[in-house]
C-alpha cells in the first residue's frame, strides 16, 4: 500500500505522515530529505550550485541510505545537518534539475521496493507514485506556514525572512520543468491552515479507513 502526500513547504506533511506511519505500521519516507542530502554533499564538497553538470554528478554519486529511520550520506548520519537555511534554499534550486530528480527518484524507488509506505514531498502523487492507493494534497496559507517554521526554528531569521523564503521556495516548487508541485487527479485536498495536527491526522485516516480497514 502506498499513501502519498504532496504539498508546499511548512504545510505539516512530515508531522502527519510520521504519525500515520506509526499508527498504521507503515514505512515513512520523506523525499525532501533526499534532495537535502544531495545538497549537503554539494555544499560539503564545495560544489557550485550554478554548475548544472556538477550538481547532476553529485546527485548521481551521493551514497544515500536510510538505516533505522536515520539518513546516512556516504555512511555518516546527517539527520542534524539537513535542516538549515543554507540547505533549504539550495535544495530548492538543485531539485529543479531534471537529472537530479531522476537520480533521487531511482534511489527512492530502490529504498521503497515492496514495502507498505507513507511518503511525502512535491511529486509523490504525480510522478513517483502516480498509482498510489491514497493521494493527498495538503495546503495552507503562506503566512501560516511561515509562522510555523519561524516558531519551530528560532534563530533562523525574522518572520519576514522566513515568509520570503517560503514564497521563494513555493515559486521554485510550482515552476519546475519536471516534478512541479501540483494537485494530482483524485487527490484529497486538505487545507491545514486552521486545523490541529490531530484534526489533519483524523481526516487522512478517515479516507484511508473508509477504503481499507
Ligand atoms: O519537503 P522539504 O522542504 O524537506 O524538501 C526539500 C526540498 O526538496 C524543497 O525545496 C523541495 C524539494 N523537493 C522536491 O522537489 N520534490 C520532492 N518530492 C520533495 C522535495
Amino acid at each position: 500500500m502506498v499513501i502519498a502526500i504532496d504539498g508546499p513547504a511548512g504545510v505539516g506533511k512530515s508531522t502527519i505522515a510520521k504519525m500515520i506511519a506509526q499508527k498504521g505500521g507503515l514505512y515513512y519516507l520523506n523525499s525532501g530529505n533526499f534532495y537535502r542530502a544531495v545538497t549537503l554533499k554539494h555544499l560539503q564538497t564545495g560544489g557550485d550550485f550554478n554548475d548544472r553538470e556538477a550538481c547532476i554528478h553529485t546527485a548521481q554519486t551521493a551514497d544515500i541510505s536510510i538505516v533505522d529511520g536515520h539518513f546516512l550520506l556516504d555512511g555518516q548520519c546527517v539527520d542534524d545537518k539537513l535542516h538549515n537555511s543554507g540547505v533549504d534554499m539550495n535544495a530548492s534550486r538543485i531539485s529543479c534539475i531534471p537529472e537530479v530528480r531522476e537520480a533521487v527518484n531511482r534511489r527512492i524507488n530502490a529504498v521503497c521496493k515492496g514495502m507498505d509506505i507513507i511518503c511525502e514531498g512535491r511529486d509523490m502523487t504525480t510522478v513517483v507514485f502516480p498509482d498510489a492507493e491514497f493521494k493527498f494534497y495538503f495546503d495552507a496559507e503562506p503566512e501560516v506556514r511561515a509562522r510555523r517554521r519561524y516558531l519551530q526554528n528560532p534563530g533562523e531569521g525574522t518572520f519576514e525572512e522566513v515568509l520570503r523564503s517560503i514564497r521563494e521556495r513555493d515559486e521554485n516548487d510550482r515552476n519546475k520543468p519536471v516534478g512541479a508541485l501540483k494537485i494530482a487527479p483524485g487527490a484529497h485536498i486538505i487545507d491545514t491552515s486552521y486545523l490541529t495536527i490531530t484534526e489533519v491526522c483524523e481526516k487522512v485516516l478517515s479516507v484511508v479507513k473508509a477504503a481499507k480497514f
